[in-house]
Parts: C-alpha cells; sequence; structure tokens
C-alpha cells in the first residue's frame, strides 16, 4: 500500500537529465516505462566561454542559458539530475579492510584520502560498495567506488542549476551516467556488455573531457580522465588552416575522416570550392597527430588497468559523446588497438515516437545525448 501510496505521489514528478557541456547544454526529459519514452530532448549551445575545460565559470550566464530553453521549448520539469565535469571529479575502485557498517564512512574516508589530491576536508566524498559484505570471506577487505569532487564545483552547479528555476535532485559523474545509458541500450532484459570472463572498455569523448571506463558484466573495474577530447581536433584544424574555433568545428564536422581513407565516393560527386579547400588527406594529416595521442593515452589506460589485474581479455569498445561521431573514428580505434570498436547508439535505450518534432535532432546528436539520456535515467531509478 505505502508502495503504490509512493508511486501514485512520485508520478508528479517528472525529472529531467541535464548535462552543461563544455560545447552544448543539454536536456532529455523520460517518462516510465520499458523502456522508458523520450518525452523532450533539447539542447542550445553553450554561450562561448562561459564553460571552459568543463568547469562553470559564467554560472549566470549558464543558468540564463538553460532558463531560455526550458522556456522557448516549453519545459516544465524542474528537478534536475546532473553531472559533474570530469576534470573536477574523481573516482577509483578501492579496497578497505573489514569493518562494521557502522564504521565504514570513517574508513572509507581515511583510505580515499590519499587518493584525492584536495584537502579532504573540501571535498564532497561518495562511494558505493562493489559486492555485498556478507557474500565475503570474513577477513577479505571490501572493495568499494569512491567518488569525489570539490566542494566549491558543486556549490557552483547547483547556484547555476537554482539560477535557472531548477532543483537538483541528483549530482553524478559523465562517465557513470554514459554508462548507464551504454547498458541500457544493450536492450536485453538483464543488460551486460560482455560475458562474465570478457572486459568492455566504454570511452566517453567530449569536448573538453573523455573518460575511459572498463566494465565486467555489471561491475565496473576501472574509470580514468583521458586529456585528449573532441575539441582538440577542432584546435588542430583551426592551427592547420588559420580559421576561427567556429569555422574549424564546422570544417571538422563537414569534411574530417580520421580514417586513411582517401576522397568517398560521395564526396567526389559533391565535389565544390570548399572540399576542395578542405581536402580530406590535408584533414587526415591535421588531426592524425591528435588521434596518435587519443590512441596512446587508451593505451596507456588499458596497460594500467593490465598491470595491476594481469591478463584481460578485452572483448568490445563501445563509443559515446559527441567526439565519437567523428567520421572514420570507429575503425581508425579499431585498427590501432586490436578490437572490436562500435558507436555505443544511446537512444536505443529508450522508445523514441518517429513523429515527435524532438526525434530528429536526439537522432542528429546521437552519441552526444549518451550522458544527458544517462541522467535522466537515474532520475528513473527514483520512481521504482
Ligand atoms: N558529426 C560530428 N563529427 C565530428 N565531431 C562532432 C560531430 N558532432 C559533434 N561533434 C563534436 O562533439 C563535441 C561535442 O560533444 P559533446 O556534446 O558530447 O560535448 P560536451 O558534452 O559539450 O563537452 P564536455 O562533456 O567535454 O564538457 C564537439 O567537439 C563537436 O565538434
Ligand atoms: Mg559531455
Amino acid at each position: 500500500m505505502q508502495n503504490a501510496l509512493k508511486r501514485l505521489l512520485n508520478q508528479r514528478v517528472s525529472t529531467i537529465g541535464l548535462e552543461i557541456g563544455t560545447s552544448m547544454i543539454k536536456v532529455v526529459e523520460l517518462r516510465p516505462g520499458s523502456p522508458p519514452a523520450l518525452v523532450r530532448s533539447v539542447s542550445a549551445p553553450t554561450p562561448p566561454g562561459s564553460v571552459k575545460e568543463g568547469a562553470l565559470v559564467e554560472p549566470q550566464l549558464v543558468a540564463q542559458e538553460i532558463r531560455n530553453l526550458l522556456t522557448a521549448q516549453h519545459i516544465k520539469a524542474r528537478f534536475v539530475v546532473t553531472a559533474l565535469p570530469n576534470q573536477s571529479a574523481i573516482t577509483r575502485n578501492i579496497s578497505v579492510p573489514r569493518v562494521d557498517r557502522k564504521d565504514l564512512d570513517g574508513a572509507v574516508r581515511w583510505e580515499a584520502e590519499r587518493y584525492i589530491p584536495y584537502p579532504i576536508d573540501e571535498v564532497v566524498l561518495d562511494y558505493d560498495l562493489l559486492d555485498e559484505p556478507a557474500g565475503l570471506p570474513q577477513d577479505s577487505p571490501i572493495e568499494i567506488v569512491i567518488a569525489a569532487a570539490p566542494q566549491e564545483v558543486i556549490a557552483r552547479q547547483v547556484e547555476a542549476i537554482r539560477l535557472a528555476g531548477l532543483e537538483p535532485l541528483i549530482i553524478d559523474l559523465k562517465p557513470f551516467a554514459a554508462l548507464r545509458a551504454v547498458y541500457a541500450a544493450q536492450k536485453s532484459p538483464e543488460p551486460h556488455l560482455t560475458s562474465e570472463s570478457d572486459v568492455a572498455v566504454i570511452l566517453e569523448i567530449g569536448a573538453s573531457g573523455t573518460s575511459i571506463t572498463l566494465v565486467r558484466g555489471q561491475r565496473v573495474l576501472m574509470t580514468r580522465n583521458i586529456t585528449v577530447s573532441a575539441d582538440d581536433f577542432t584546435v588542430a584544424i583551426q592551427r592547420g588552416y588559420n580559421l576561427s574555433f567556429a569555422e574549424a568545428e564546422e570544417v571538422k564536422t563537414r569534411y574530417a575522416t580520421v580514417s586513411s581513407q582517401t576522397e568517398s565516393e560521395e564526396d567526389l560527386l559533391n565535389f565544390d570550392a570548399d572540399r576542395e579547400r578542405y581536402a580530406t588527406a590535408r584533414l587526415y594529416e591535421l588531426t592524425r597527430p591528435v588521434l596518435s595521442d587519443l590512441i596512446n593515452e587508451v593505451r596507456r589506460s588499458l596497460e594500467f588497468y593490465r598491470v595491476q589485474s594481469g591478463e584481460v581479455i578485452l572483448s568490445r569498445m563501445l563509443i559515446t559523446g559527441g567526439g565519437a561521431k567523428l567520421r572514420g573514428l570507429p575503425g581508425a580505434l579499431s585498427d590501432a588497438l586490436g578490437m572490436k570498436v562500435e558507436l555505443a547508439h544511446p537512444l536505443s535505450a529508450l522508445s523514441v515516437d518517429p513523429n515527435h518534432p524532438d526525434t530528429e535532432l536526439a537522432n542528429q546528436l546521437g552519441e552526444a545525448l549518451a550522458v544527458p539520456i544517462g541522467l535522466a535515467l537515474r532520475g528513473m531509478d527514483r520512481l521504482d
């Protein structure tokens, strides 16, 4: 009875997933169901300079932009799940000695301190158990995942959201949100990316922040930040052609490819002056060093995991974030890393009405919606 009542009350509450990205503000509203249904999906370019390297430097400006977006799109939902920028969030799997539940907070804080590059009194620290201690041998340590961020970063995020007239419910981390969307997009009733012995890799490539996450079944093994992101490809093109950043973005999304193939048939048919100026081969040459850096950092992360954990079978990589849409990227990563690499298709986690006015844009954004979809899905969990 109580549950039924709770559900009834909760149903009035609709939650939105909001990502304040360096390049784009993205809002996703979902309705519970299996799968959850896409109610709204809207976005706006982040005002230039207001978010730098993921950090909110102009909360007022960002808040105003969010408010404008919600008003223009008649979005009434007020409860928000959002995420911190990767650059100021720390997450790590750690083990703590077996202690009573009541002493766990203290033990985690003590252990976590050495992994957190900020004074422990100035961070918000959260954690989750990776295993149920009851199922483990008496004296084995407890594996937990910690998440921490400076209080000041969180306060700023909350401030921007409140200034936009919204109420923050949960502040998540982007790699976890992306992972949730990727799992949900697997469609099976028990979403597993791999068998219990293999490891899958999720690479979330944002404009300024990239994360790599290793999972086995439903268990997160490792999450790390990677310092190469989609903006770096833009900057390489900007420098090579002496363009503004905005012009270089346009050139990147229209013409760039990071696979070594020469002109495709489609390119040859659509031949024009710009196409000649921004030739595939030249763009490939300009972006190749960035691609190499990205690949090297991914390799280093995988190596780091191998050193800690011994030989692992990496079965597949799923890529998300707007940066995953760079032409030729799955193939280039697959060739370099020797594993299957696919786009994650986060929208397939949802039931989407093809005639809805937001659908076309949602399809265009595609991979870039992984984080806001994952955030909105977290809001759904509350309704269980
Ligand atoms: N079709 C495309 N081809 C190549 N790059 C693309 C394409 N579409 C989007 N991008 C790139 O994706 C990036 C934006 O991705 P996304 O929206 O995930 O970033 P963000 O969430 O704003 O940034 P962050 O999370 O790092 O703060 C931009 O660098 C953009 O150029
Ligand atoms: Mg992002």
